[in-house]
C-alpha cells in the first residue's frame, strides 16, 4: 500500500492517472505536450514511488513514501512523518513531539509536582500536570496553548514564582519557523504571546532544531545585563543580582546558535553573541541555577560529542587564562562523546542524552569551572526489566528529580523521591521512567493521553 503526503492510502487506480483521458476536442499539437508532460510525470511518480510501481503496490510502506526529501539523505535527523507520511500519529501524541517540563517546586498550595508539555497527534501543544497524589490530571482540548506549532517542534518551558505571582513560558517554533513564546500567570489566568514573538525571530527550517529556554537565578556582575538600554537610552548600570531571567538558544542554521535573554521586569528580550560550530539539529543543556556565579550551557559539536561551557560572572575574582570572567569557556575535561546526532539534551539532578545506539544515558556532572568532570562510576542508561529502552532516534526528552519532604519536630523526612525521564519509544507515546534518587530500578510507563 502507498500513502501520498497527507497519509491516505493511494489506491493502484489513482497512482497511475487517467491514462485514457481527454484526447477528444483536443488539439493534436496539446494533445502530444500533454502526452510527453504524462511521459515525464509517470516517469517521475515512478521514480518517487522507487520500485514501489514496477513490482506492484502490494508491500507495506517502509522509507520510500517520504514526506520531506531531506531525509532521504538524512534519516538520523528526521523523526515519525517526516521519514514517511506513514508514521504520523493517529492517537495519542504526536510522533516526534517535543516533549518539556516545568517543575512547580514553590507551588506548595496546588499540589502540583510539575507541568508537562507536549504535541497532540492533533499538531496542538497541549499539558497536562503531575500531582504530588501522583495522578496524571488535563492534556485534552481544553489544555491546548497553542495551535501553530510545526510538526516535531522542540518545546521549552519555564516556570517560576515572584512577587505572589506565578509565571509560566513555552517556547517553540511556529509552522512558519519563527520563534514563539506563549505566557500565563495566575493573576490573568490566560495564555498570550510573549515579547520574545514579537521579534519573528527565524529558526534553523529543518525537520529537528536545537531550541532550549532556561531560567537564571543568579546574575551576580552578569556584564549581560549592560546590553539592556534603560529608559533615558543610557546602558543599564544596576546589576541583576537576586532577580530572575532567562536564556533561550535556538538554532539559525545547521551550525549556528543564536542566544537571547531577557531579565524580569524588562518587556524585551536581547541577543548576545551566537554559538558557532555546533550540531544545529541537537538539543541544548543548561544549568544556571545553582549557588555561585558560574552559568553551564551544553551543545552537540560535529563530531556527535557534547560540550559543557562554563561562564564566571563574579568580576570580584581575577581574570586568568585559566579561568576568564564574563566569557564563554569549553568544559575540555567533561565532553560526552558518542551521542546520536540529533540528540535532546536535558539535566536536573542529572544529565541525559540519547546515545548512538538510540539508548538514553545519565551522567553526573560535577560542575567546577574548568575543573568540570563526569563521574565515569556514575554514569548509567535507562533500562526495564529487558534491558535498555532505546527511544525512537532522535526522540525528544525532558527530565526531572522531585523530593516529598515532611516536618517531623525541626527535622526535614524525606517520604519518598524520584528521578523522572521522559521520552518516545514508540512514536504515539510518551514514556515514563522512574527511579529513587540514590538508586536502584527503573520503572517505565505510558502516560495516557487524550485522543480528542
Ligand atoms: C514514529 O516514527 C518512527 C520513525 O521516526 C517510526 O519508527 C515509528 O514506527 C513511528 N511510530 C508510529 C506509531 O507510527
Ligand atoms: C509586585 O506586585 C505589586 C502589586 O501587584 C506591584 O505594585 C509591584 O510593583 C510589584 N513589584 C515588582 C518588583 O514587580
Ligand atoms: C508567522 O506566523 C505568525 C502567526 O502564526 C505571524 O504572526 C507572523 O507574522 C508570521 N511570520 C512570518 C515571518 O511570516
Ligand atoms: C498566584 O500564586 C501565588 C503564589 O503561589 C499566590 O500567592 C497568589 O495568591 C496567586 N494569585 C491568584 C490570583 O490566584
Ligand atoms: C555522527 O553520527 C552519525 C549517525 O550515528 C554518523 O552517520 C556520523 O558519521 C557521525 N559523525 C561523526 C563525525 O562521527
Ligand atoms: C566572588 O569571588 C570572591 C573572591 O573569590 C568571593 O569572595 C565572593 O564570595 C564571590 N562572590 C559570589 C557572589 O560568589
Ligand atoms: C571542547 O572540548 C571537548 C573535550 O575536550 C573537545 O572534544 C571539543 O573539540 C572542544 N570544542 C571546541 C570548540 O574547542
Ligand atoms: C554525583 O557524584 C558526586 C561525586 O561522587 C556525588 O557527591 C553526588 O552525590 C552524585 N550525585 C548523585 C545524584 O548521586
Ligand atoms: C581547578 O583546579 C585547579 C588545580 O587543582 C585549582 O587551582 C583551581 O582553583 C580549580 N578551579 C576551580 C573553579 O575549582
Ligand atoms: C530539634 O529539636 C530538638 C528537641 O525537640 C532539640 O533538642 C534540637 O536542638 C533541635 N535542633 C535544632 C537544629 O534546632
Amino acid at each position: 500500500m502507498q500513502f501520498n503526503e497527507k497519509g491516505e492510502p493511494i489506491t493502484h487506480d489513482q497512482a497511475v492517472p487517467a491514462k485514457e483521458s481527454r484526447t477528444c476536442g483536443m488539439r493534436r499539437r496539446t494533445f502530444f505536450i500533454m502526452l510527453i508532460a504524462l511521459v515525464i510525470a509517470i516517469v517521475v511518480l515512478g521514480v518517487a514511488l522507487g520500485v514501489g510501481l514496477g513490482v506492484g503496490l502490494k508491500k507495506d510502506s517502509d522509507g520510500d513514501n517520504s514526506s520531506d526529501p531531506y531525509c532521504l539523505d538524512h534519516p538520523e535527523l528526521c523523526i515519525g512523518g517526516a521519514l514517511d507520511a506513514n508514521f504520523y500519529s493517529k492517537q495519542g501524541a504526536f510522533n516526534g513531539t517535543g516533549i518539556a517540563l516545568a517543575g512547580e517546586s514553590w507551588n506548595k498550595d496546588q499540589r502540583r509536582i510539575f507541568t508537562l508539555y507536549f504535541q497532540h497527534h492533533t499538531g496542538d501543544l497541549r499539558f497536562m500536570q503531575y500531582t504530588t497524589d501522583r495522578q496524571w490530571i488535563g492534556g485534552t482540548k481544553s489544555e491546548t496553548v497553542a495551535t501553530d506549532a510545526k510538526d516535531s517542534t522542540p518545546i521549552s518551558a519555564v516556570a517560576y514564582a515572584l512577587n505572589h505571582t506565578q509565571y509560566f513560558h513555552l517556547f517553540y517554533v511556529s509552522k512558519n519557523n519563527t520563534i514563539r513564546q506563549m505566557t500565563f500567570n495566575n493573576d490573568t489566568s490566560i495564555w498570550q504571546p510573549g515579547p520574545l514573538s514579537g521579534l519573528n525571530l527565524e529558526v534553523f527550517d529543518s525537520p529537528s532544531v536545537g531550541l532550549q529556554a532556561c531560567w537564571k537565578g543568579n546574575f551576580y556582575g552578569d556584564s549581560d545585563y549592560s546590553k539592556f538600554p534603560t529608559a533615558s537610552g543610557q546602558a543599564n548600570e544596576i546589576p541583576f543580582d537576586e532577580r530572575v531571567g532567562m536564556n533561550l538558544w535556538y538554532a539559525s542554521d545547521e551550525s549556528t546558535f543564536e542566544q537571547y535573554a531577557w531579565y524580569n521586569g524588562q518587556d524585551m528580550w536581547v541577543k548576545l553573541n551566537p554559538w558557532q560550530g555546533k550540531n544545529g539539529h541537537a538539543g541544548v543543556g543548561c544549568y544556571s541555577w545553582g549557588t555561585g556565579t558560574t552559568t553551564y550551557a551544553m551543545m552537540v559539536n560535529k563530531n556527535n560529542d557534547t560540550e559543557i561551557w562554563w561562564k564566571d560572572t563574579n568580576t570580584t575574582t581575577t581574570s586568568e587564562d585559566s579561568h576568564p570572567i564574563n566569557s564563554w569557556v569549553n568544559s575540555t575535561d567533561a565532553a560526552i562523546r558518542g551521542v546520536y546526532p540529533s540528540t535532546s539534551l536535558g539535566y536536573t539532578t542529572y544529565f541525559y542524552a540519547q546515545m548512538a545506539d538510540r539508548s538514553v544515558q545519565g551522567f553526573n556532572i560535577t560542575y567546577s569551572a574548568e575543573n568540570t568532570t563526569i563521574e565515569q562510576d556514575d554514569t548509567f542508561t535507562i533500562t526495564d526489566p529487558g534491558g535498555p529502552v532505546p527511544g525512537l532516534g532522535g526522540t525528544h526528552l525532558t527530565c526531572t528529580a522531585f523530593a516529598e519532604t515532611q516536618m517531623d519536630g525541626n527535622v526535614t523526612k524525606t517520604l519518598w523521591d524520584s528521578l523522572y525521564v521522559f521520552y518516545q519509544t514508540e512514536g504515539d507515546d510518551i514514556t515514563a521512567f522512574t527511579r529513587p534518587i540514590a538508586g536502584g530500578e527503573w520503572t517505565k510507563g505510558s502516560l495516557k493521553i487524550p485522543d480528542e
